[in-house]
C-alpha cells in the first residue's frame, strides 16, 4: 500500500499527490511514468512522473480529473492509501548537456511531466525556455516554478487573461520567426497541441521530442495496448516511450485511438459520481 503523504488542488480539474514509494524515489528519471490502481479492483492508470523526493522517498503525480479512475483516485485523501504503484517505467529522457537552448511547450497537464525533464537540463549546464499554455491562467501550471530555472516563461492562454491571447504554437512560431535558435524541443500536452507544434517545428528543422500516453494495460509491452507508429514501425508506448521523435509521430492513429473509448469512460465516470 502508497500512502498519499500531500494531496493539493491545481484548479478546478487538476490535483497534485504525493505518494510515499520508496523503489520508485530512489530509481526514476525525467520521462519516465507510473501506473497505479486506487484499489484492488481498480483499472490501472498511466501517469508521468512530475517530481520526486530521494530523501522523502516520495513522488509527485499530477492528475486531470477525466475518467473513472482519476474521479476514483480525487476522491481519497491526504493520509489514505493507493493499493498498487508500480514503476518507474519507460524509458529516461535523454537531457545531456545541449550547445544552445532548448524549448519546453506544455498544454495543461503536460508542464507537469516537462518539468522535471527541464529542470534535468538546466541542471546540466543547458539554457531553457519554456511556453506553458492553457484555456485561461487558472489552468496554466508550475509557472513559477518554471520560472527558478528558466531563462525564459513564455504564457499563452485561449481567453488571453494570462501572457499571449493564442496558442503555445502561436508563441513558438513567433520565437522562431524573431530568429531565436534552439536545438531542440520537447513538447508534452494533448496529442492536437504537440501535433501542431510538430507542424511549426518541421519546417523549421527543429528537433522535437513529444511524450505519447495512450491507453495502457500492463505497462510491460505485453498486451499491445499501447501501441503507436512510428516512422511506419509499431512502437510500444510502455517500453519504448513514452518520449518519441515527434516528426515520426502518426499522431492521426493516435488520436483515433484515444477517442475509441470516449463513450465507456464517460459512462464510468457518471458510476463513479453516483
Ligand atoms: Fe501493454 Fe504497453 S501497456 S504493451
Amino acid at each position: 500500500m502508497y500512502k498519499i503523504v500531500k494531496k493539493e488542488t491545481l484548479n478546478s480539474v487538476v490535483e497534485l499527490m504525493e505518494i510515499h514509494a520508496p523503489f520508485v524515489a530512489r530509481k526514476c528519471e525525467p520521462g519516465q511514468f507510473i501506473i497505479l490502481r486506487v484499489d484492488e479492483d481498480g483499472e490501472r492508470v498511466p501517469l508521468t512522473i512530475a517530481d520526486y523526493d530521494r530523501e522523502k522517498e516520495t513522488v509527485t503525480i499530477i492528475y486531470q480529473i477525466l475518467g473513472y479512475s482519476t474521479t476514483l483516485l480525487s476522491q481519497k485523501k491526504e493520509g489514505e492509501y493507493l493499493a498498487d504503484f508500480v514503476g518507474p517505467l519507460g524509458v529516461p529522457a535523454s537531457l545531456e548537456k545541449r550547445e544552445n537552448k532548448v524549448i519546453g511547450v506544455a498544454g495543461g497537464v503536460g508542464a507537469a511531466p516537462l518539468y522535471p525533464q527541464l529542470r534535468k537540463l538546466a541542471e546540466n549546464g543547458t539554457k531553457v525556455d519554456v511556453i506553458i499554455g492553457g484555456k485561461s491562467k487558472e489552468y496554466v501550471l508550475w509557472a513559477d516554478k518554471f520560472r527558478e530555472f528558466c531563462e525564459n516563461v513564455y504564457i499563452a492562454t485561449d481567453d488571453g487573461s494570462e501572457g499571449t491571447k493564442g496558442f503555445v504554437t502561436t508563441v513558438l512560431q513567433d520565437l522562431l520567426d524573431k530568429g531565436e535558435v534552439y536545438d531542440e524541443c520537447i513538447a508534452i500536452g494533448p496529442l492536437i497541441m504537440m501535433k501542431n507544434v510538430v507542424n511549426v517545428t518541421k519546417p523549421a528543422d527543429l528537433h522535437t521530442m513529444v511524450s505519447l500516453n495512450p491507453i495502457m494495460i500492463d505497462g510491460t509491452g505485453m498486451c499491445g495496448g499501447c501501441r503507436v507508429t512510428i516512422g511506419g514501425e509499431t512502437k510500444f508506448a510502455c517500453v519504448d516511450g513514452p518520449d518519441f521523435d515527434g516528426f515520426l509521430v502518426d499522431f492521426d492513429e493516435c488520436m483515433k485511438r484515444q477517442g475509441m473509448f470516449k463513450e465507456e469512460e464517460h459512462e464510468c465516470k457518471m458510476m463513479a459520481l453516483g
